[in-house]
């Protein structure tokens, strides 16, 4: 901490990552409970306000976060940073002779007066790699603000949507002996093509929420799209998409740019995108993306389109993880 500033935090509990979530198959199953009862406990957050900071667009994590807190009782009020706010310097000792207004010293322990909990999302720049690995945003929040702060995706993780994939996945697990759900399915994720550079959050966290699952897990991508080995760890990845496939359970698709030459599209290769084709070759697995998704780029409509696409649900499920995590950290 700064000399001289000595900040008293109002609850502990931050949600900065996957790594936040102590029991995995826990919190999914309260979410699933949750999504039964939504407005059961609207008293735990009478009276208080999440503060949604979006220094970048969104559609599903504004108004789902907006919606779990509602279902709590909680007031949200929402500021769109990135073209309303001070332009917010994060050096610490910088001169601030230049373009940017206000240090995050202030705004952080400001906003925090007017907000219980702090959701931020800030993404990736994909041309600074150091500065992105930092979470610079993430982090100077989570050290200045003087209440919890919760990661509506940073230029590392996605977690509320790695969250929400988890409980779709329970909730789609196939039939296996005796009736009961199948608990060791074949899950890939695969890389598809894309236009433009995407960041590696969403990708970064479903890795991360599948090493914490029982599950024959599996990554396919083209050469040259390895993800942060530090992430990956030991997880599977298989470079021919088609054997990747092979009696999957779930095909979760995402485009992320290049890691190693970090930020780049070095192919678009049209071959990765998602077809019926490529879907018969599975266990006739659910198809699932965290969305928005360019149709007939990423995925064919005729994939996007069927009964085995579950992405409306995966998106539905956005707000009850964004409440089970609201819910932890107001103490429910
Ligand atoms: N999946 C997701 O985070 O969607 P938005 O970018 O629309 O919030």
């Amino acid at each position: 901490m700064k000399m001289g500033i000595t900040l008293f935090k109002k609850y502990n509990m931050n949600y900065l990552s996957i790594k936040n979530i102590d029991n995995l198959p826990d919190w999914v199953n309260e979410a699933l409970a949750l999504k039964k009862h939504p407005l059961k406990n609207q008293d735990l957050g009478k009276n208080k306000t999440i503060g949604l900071l979006f220094f970048n667009n969104s559609l599903r994590t504004r108004l789902s976060t907006q919606k779990a807190a509602l279902n709590l009782g909680m007031e949200p009020i929402v500021m769109n940073f990135g073209n309303e706010g001070w332009a917010l310097e994060f050096e610490d000792g910088t001169v601030m002779d230049q373009g940017k207004s206000e240090h995050i010293i202030e705004a952080a322990q400001v906003i925090s007066q007017f907000c219980d909990v702090i959701a931020i999302r800030a993404f990736a720049s994909l041309t600074d790699k150091e500065k992105d690995l930092s979470e610079e945003v993430l982090t100077a929040f989570a050290k200045y603000a003087t209440v919890p702060i919760v990661n509506m995706e940073s230029s590392v993780g996605h977690p509320l949507q790695a969250l929400a994939d988890a409980i779709t996945l329970e909730e789609n697990l196939p039939a296996g002996k005796a009736g009961k759900p199948k608990h060791q399915p074949k899950v890939v994720l695969s890389w598809a093509p894309h236009p433009k550079a995407l960041p590696h959050a969403v990708a970064n966290s479903f890795i991360e929420m599948m090493q914490k699952q029982d599950a024959d897990f599996v990554i396919t991508h083209p050469k040259g799209y390895e993800l942060n080995p530090n992430v990956v760890k030991n997880s599977k990845v298989e470079y021919i998409q088609e054997k990747a496939f092979e009696n999957a359970d779930f095909i979760y698709t995402k485009n992320w740019s290049s890691f190693n030459e970090y930020g780049k599209v070095i192919t678009q290769d049209k071959n990765w995108m998602i077809t019926a084709d490529k879907m018969a070759k599975t266990n006739n697995a659910k198809f699932m993306h965290c969305l928005p998704v360019r149709r007939n780029v990423v995925v064919t409509d005729e994939v996007l389109d069927s009964e085995n696409s579950i992405v409306i649900e995966q998106a539905n499920n956005r707000t009850y993880s964004a409440q089970i995590v609201l819910k932890k950290i107001l103490g429910g």
